[in-house]
């Protein structure tokens, strides 16, 4: 049996899906309401020359740039803001290096730096789950190479002030700061109009979420051109597929679609929150296309007594960070009204008292 190098994390950081995902899937953060029709309309005129060559990424980059207001240079397509993390990491981690990063927080900043062979530093949030603005700036050291900061964070919703931002890339220089805005279009809050200012900035987007490309697996890193450079030696060539390269200007294009998906998001998150809070159940500000919910010790059994209805959330309660949080995505009116319909037996079930 082959022993993995120090360093590889003893557990999966990302839980499988699951099992089945038929049902109403407030899990993943994933667009319910699918995606745009020219998406679809695209996929069906894919021709057989379409899959069987290796992909080029160069015009839909382009697009995507275009659509950023960014130059070529400055921007990577990759497989999912998954890939542009586990990239950007291998370019500026090396073992002994320090990657800092705020939890909770979204998982694959700890396997790009795992992956690197760096070391990691996590910077607890309090219970209000604000950025730990002071507490990061103190963690920075000389070995500080990387930082990640998800803005808005999943798995609270919550978004750090543009000052706090700024404070952090004047204090590690040489440090990479990515700035994952993968919920951007729910805030409309961006780092991308400082990059010229901060060559240390990285901003990653996907097309996961408001886009609903999840299955497609596509998003992007922009930073400045001198690093970018360096970042496109270490991305494989052909990590983006032809489907979601023919697919993305289709998506870019319909800004109808994209608009009435953040509106449905931003209406139906005050609903879910204003549901949760009849019951007293806390929540946590989101900017997001979700909401944190504090079930305390009841948190795996809620998950479990909404599956059993067919509806999925993310129990996250298990980790030390969110103790006792589960996660819900906001779907499409219909699929929160079949939330909203679960909850009190759901609640009742669980024996909830706030
Ligand atoms: C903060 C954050 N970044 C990135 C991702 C993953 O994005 P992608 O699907 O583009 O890999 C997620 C997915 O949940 C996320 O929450």
């Amino acid at each position: 049996m082959l022993k993995a190098r120090d360093g590889v994390p003893r557990v999966p950081v990302i839980p499988p899906l699951t099992s089945n995902r038929g049902g109403i899937c407030l899990d993943l953060n994933e667009n319910t309401a699918g995606c745009s029709s020219r998406v679809l309309s695209k996929l069906r005129g894919l021709t057989a020359a379409d899959v069987s060559l290796y992909p080029e990424r160069a015009s839909a980059e382009r697009a995507v740039a275009a659509h950023l207001g960014v130059s070529t240079e400055q921007l990577l397509l990759t497989n999912g803001v998954d890939e542009a993390i586990v990239v950007l990491s291998s370019c500026f981690l090396a073992p002994g290096d320090e990657a800092i990063y705020p939890v909770p927080t979204f998982p694959m900043y700890s396997v790009g730096a795992c992956a690197a062979g760096a070391t990691t530093v996590e910077v607890p949030a309090g219970r209000d789950f604000r950025f730990p603005a002071e507490q990061m700036l103190a963690a920075v050291t000389p070995r500080t190479r990387m930082m990640a900061i998800a803005n808005p964070n999943n798995p609270t919703g919550a978004l750090v002030p543009r000052a706090m931002l700024v404070r952090l890339l004047e204090a590690a220089p040489d440090a990479a700061m990515l700035v994952d805005e993968a919920y951007y279009e729910f805030c409309g809050e961006s780092m991308l109009d400082e990059l010229p200012r901060y060559s240390n900035l990285f901003v990653a987007r996907t097309f996961s979420k408001a886009y609903g490309l999840a299955a497609l697996r596509a998003g992007c890193l922009v930073g400045a051109p001198e690093h970018m450079e360096l970042v496109r030696r270490l991305a494989p060539p052909f990590s983006v597929n032809g489907v979601a390269l023919a697919c993305l200007p289709e998506a870019l294009a319909d800004r109808e679609f994209v608009d009435g998906c953040v509106a449905n998001v931003r209406r139906e998150r005050a609903r879910l929150e204003a549901e949760l809070s009849k019951y007293g159940v806390r929540t946590w500000p989101s900017h997001a296309n979700f909401i944190l919910a504090d079930l305390g010790a009841q948190h795996a059994a809620f998950a479990v007594e909404l599956e059993k209805e067919g509806i999925y959330v993310r129990d996250r309660g298990g980790d030390p960070a969110c103790a006792g949080c589960v996660r819900i995505s906001v779907g499409t009116p219909a699929e929160m009204d079949r939330l909203y319909a679960a909850l009190p037996g759901a609640l009742q079930r669980i024996g909830w008292r706030p």
